[in-house]
């Protein structure tokens, strides 16, 4: 018989055998209820009974058979799609046996299908993971979830054959079948990517450390200058300043040039003070080491005032945690604002400005912003430009966040939060 396709396919042979069953009804009604006295008659309408119920048997019993063919079709396509996949597959039953292990998990866990089949699936997890999975298999079971990713956050660890561990990412699914419950894990071999990430991982720490090794140096040169500019240069500017003054003092009378001339030079003594303080300052406030943070940040946001035209505000509390910060966190804080307060200089176009330096429950925080034009989108992106990419980072290694954005006030907000502490004891 051909079974190309169910006859309840075509609308036409539906029509016609429900036509058909219809005129049969009408008949047997007719013969039966309708009292015909001809047995011929009868005959006739219980032979086509018959062949009805003959009829009705060989198309269920087709139709059975393309059920039955299709069935065996699309799993036999299942069994290919699983087969050629990439990515290991594996179902057990609801005892963790082994029931279905395609190619790819053959070559990933270098077993042998035949050996896998049957087997616990613990076979390929690690001694000390087992425990757990079989709690998370109870969870899974227990939730009647269809389907999830395994441990979004912790790396999955999975056993070959042979004793080697190697890293996995994996789905877990489960089905009710008529045989009983089903959990298929599909799963990927991430060895090399996670090699990659911790290799990436070591350099980025690396990479950082090393950063920070520089602005620890730079930051250390730059004290040194700023001490000798102030100690040396001071202690000489003001000897000769002394001089200068004894000089005026044992002036001959009459002496108007040379006198004229001792006070442009005591003004220019003056000037060279104050340009040495600044540059000292500009260096390295020494304050920052002698006073600490809070007097050393007060200081810089005048000075920024005086300088820029800027108005300046700023609020600094917890005055007893800020001097006690490491050297090293106080002088990247130090620096942060400074860069913050010298972008608003240069790009902002602001009238105000606003500080605010805290020090509470084991962290630092500090804010900056102003009521210029803001950052643009793509500002922060510029290649060559390393202020906002150094702050992030010095204050990436302390373990704290930086962020950049727009004002509530239209300008731009620099906020960033640190720990008082970085780990590991540095
Ligand atoms: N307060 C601000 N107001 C407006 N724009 C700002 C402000 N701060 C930063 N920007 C924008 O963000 C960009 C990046 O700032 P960043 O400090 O990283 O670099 P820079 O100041 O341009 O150069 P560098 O700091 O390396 O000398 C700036 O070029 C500027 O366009
Ligand atoms: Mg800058």
């Amino acid at each position: 018989m051909s079974v190309k396709g169910s006859a309840f396919q075509h609308r036409g042979v539906v029509a016609a055998g429900a036509a058909a069953l219809g005129a049969l009804l009408l008949a047997n009604i007719y013969a039966f209820a309708g009292g015909a006295a001809s047995t011929w008659l009868l005959g006739a309408v219980v032979l086509t009974d018959m062949l009805a119920v003959g009829v009705g048997i060989a198309v269920a019993a087709r139709e059975v058979m393309i059920a039955e063919r299709r069935t065996g079709d699309s799993q036999a396509r299942l069994d290919a799609i699983v087969d050629s996949a990439m990515d290991p597959i594996i179902s057990v039953d609801e005892a963790q046996n082994i029931a279905l292990f395609n190619s790819a998990a053959e070559q990933v866990f270098r077993c042998a299908r035949a050996e896998a089949l049957g087997a616990p699936l613990e076979r390929f997890i690690p001694q000390r993971f087992r425990a757990a999975h079989r709690g998370h298999m109870q969870q899974f079971a227990r939730t009647g979830v269809t389907s999830r990713r395994m441990s979004e956050s912790a790396t999955l660890w999975a056993l070959r054959a042979d004793g080697e561990e190697f890293p996995i990412e994996a789905s877990i699914s489960q089905a009710g079948e008529p045989g009983g419950r089903y959990y298929t894990v599909i799963l990927r071999d991430i060895t090399l990517r996670k090699r990659s990430e911790d290799t990436l991982q070591l350099q980025q720490h690396a990479m950082r450390e090393l950063s920070a090794r520089v602005f620890e140096a730079r930051e250390e040169e730059k004290t040194r200058i700023a001490r000798e500019l102030h100690d040396e240069l001071g202690q000489l500017l003001t000897a000769l300043k002394m001089d200068l003054a004894w000089l005026r003092e044992h002036l001959p009378a009459g002496g108007g040039e040379i006198a004229a001339k001792a006070d442009a030079m005591g003004q220019l003594l003056d000037q060279t003070v104050a340009s040495t303080r600044r540059i000292s300052a500009d260096l390295r406030p020494l304050m920052l080491d002698d006073l600490g943070l809070a007097d050393a940040a007060t200081w810089l946001v005048s000075d920024f005032a005086g300088r820029s035209g800027v108005q300046c505000a700023i609020e600094v509390s917890g005055d007893g945690a800020l001097a006690e910060l490491d050297g090293t966190l106080a002088t990247a804080v130090y620096r942060a604002l400074q860069e913050s307060l010298t972008n608003i200089a240069k790009h902002a176009r602001a009238r105000h400005a606003w500080v605010v330096l805290r020090a509470a429950d084991g962290e630092v925080t500090f804010e900056v912003e102003d009521d210029g034009q803001g950052v643009a989108a793509g500002d922060l992106d510029k290649v060559r430009s390393l202020g906002l990419k150094g702050m992030r980072e010095r204050v990436a290694y302390f373990g704290g966040t930086l962020e950049v954005a727009r004002a509530a006030r239209g300008g731009t907000r620099v906020s960033a939060r640190v720990r008082a502490r970085k780990e590991g004891g540095k």
